[in-house]
């Protein structure tokens, strides 16, 4: 028997370390033959795809070779809720119980942690919220000022659908990166540089694949020094993955850059009183147009759009307010650095709508 296969024998024992921490464990022949085949996999540098029935154990017999193996292994689940539970439950012990020295990290896509940023801005334009986010933003901040990661999954209080959310976290178009005053305790930047020194990163397929797609979330810069990457329920990465090839961009980009401007306009440009007027006609064009198709998050190739009724009319019409909105945003650009990320998005954007219009790129647009 090879070391290895002794090794984990000995770990999946009725007498081993997981007997001794795990209530009611038993030694289970497929559980500890997955964790074999994936422990040789990590060793052979090879890919392998496993399969086994539900309530196998597959965690545990991922998370011992994976801990054991030594090098940095990057983990990937299903939803943020399987991530949570990794991260806070089945991580820990087996970690506990192997008594091995690793350092874990968990990291998600941006939009799940609080920007101080946005918090302070959206804190200024309070008279704006609801009765409900009003209350909503103080606890925010409160969390904001005492949380170590600024995870909203973390603060139970204010529900993952509040429509507070968008308004106190970034998107990577408004996020103010270096020239940002809160770079230094930023929570985004704080949880790549965890996921960055840890051994052992737990993710998500969406964050994953966002990544690959805008090279914004943080896993890009952890690949390189992974030596190992285990996707648990695989079988959903077909579909994820689909989300998010093939999509070229989207009005939900438009919509947002009218409202980062209106809070640009609100909180530090109050004197630019021709900007709310641009900022509502752009949300009004974008409405219209989406009013053309049947139904939402449609995506259609340029030849077949053109085709609808009133499509060019109101797809001008967006271009239009769109390059009025950043011929106002290129005068203040320079009076703040929120402003000129403003007038750089309505800059790329401008160019986008262009290229597809003209077929320059051929790729699906979600509207
Ligand atoms: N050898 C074992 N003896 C007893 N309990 C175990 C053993 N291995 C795992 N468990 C427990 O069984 C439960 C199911 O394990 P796990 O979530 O890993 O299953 P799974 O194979 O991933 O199933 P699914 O396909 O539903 O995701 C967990 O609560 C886990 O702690
Ligand atoms: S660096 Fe970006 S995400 Fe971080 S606080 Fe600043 S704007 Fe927000
Ligand atoms: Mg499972």
């Amino acid at each position: 028997m090879s070391d290895l296969s002794s090794d984990l024998q000995h770990v999946f024992s009725a007498q081993g370390p997981l007997a001794e921490t795990i209530p009611g464990y038993r030694s289970r022949v497929q559980q500890q033959e997955m964790a074999l085949a994936i422990a040789e996999a990590i060793k052979g540098n090879r890919q392998l795809v496993a399969e086994a029935g539900t309530g196998t154990g597959k965690t545990f017999a991922y998370l011992v070779p994976a801990l054991l193996s030594g090098g940095k292994v990057i983990i990937s689940t299903g939803t943020k809720t399987l991530q949570d539970q990794l991260y806070n439950r089945d991580l820990p012990a087996v970690r506990d119980a192997l008594k091995v020295p690793v350092t874990v990290a968990m990291l998600k896509g941006r939009s799940n942690y609080v920007c101080h940023f946005h918090l302070q801005r959206a804190m200024s334009e309070g008279k704006f919220f609801s009765r409900e986010d009003a209350t909503y933003v103080h606890k925010i901040q409160a969390f904001a000022e005492n949380s170590a990661t600024g995870d909203k999954s973390e603060l139970t209080a204010v529900p993952e659908s509040a429509t507070i959310w968008p308004a106190v976290t970034s998107t990577r178009d408004n996020c103010m990166g270096q020239e940002c005053a809160h770079y230094k305790e930023c929570f985004v930047m704080e949880a790549r540089k965890r996921a960055l020194a840890a051994d052992v990163v737990v993710v998500n397929h969406h964050l994953f694949f966002a990544d690959v797609m805008l090279r914004d979330e943080g896993v890009a810069e952890l690949l390189p020094s992974a030596n190992t990457v285990i996707f648990d329920e695989a079988h959903q990465l077909p579909a994820v993955a689909g989300a998010f090839f093939g999509e070229g961009y989207s009005t939900t980009q438009l919509m947002e850059l009218a409202r980062d401007a209106h809070t640009e306009y609100i909180t530090s440009i109050k004197d630019c009183t021709a900007l709310p007027e641009a900022t509502a006609a752009l949300e009004k064009a974008v409405r219209d147009f989406r009013l053309i198709f049947a139904y939402e998050g449609a995506r259609l190739p340029v030849q077949k759009a053109l085709a609808l009724r009133n499509f060019e009319s109101a797809y001008v019409l967006m271009q239009e307010k769109l390059a009025a909105l950043d011929a106002i945003l290129e005068t203040q650009a320079a009076r703040e650095p929120a402003v000129e990320n403003c007038w750089q998005r309505a800059q790329a954007l401008k160019v986008m709508l262009q290229r597809w219009l003209s077929a320059e790129d051929p790729n699906l647009v979600r509207w």
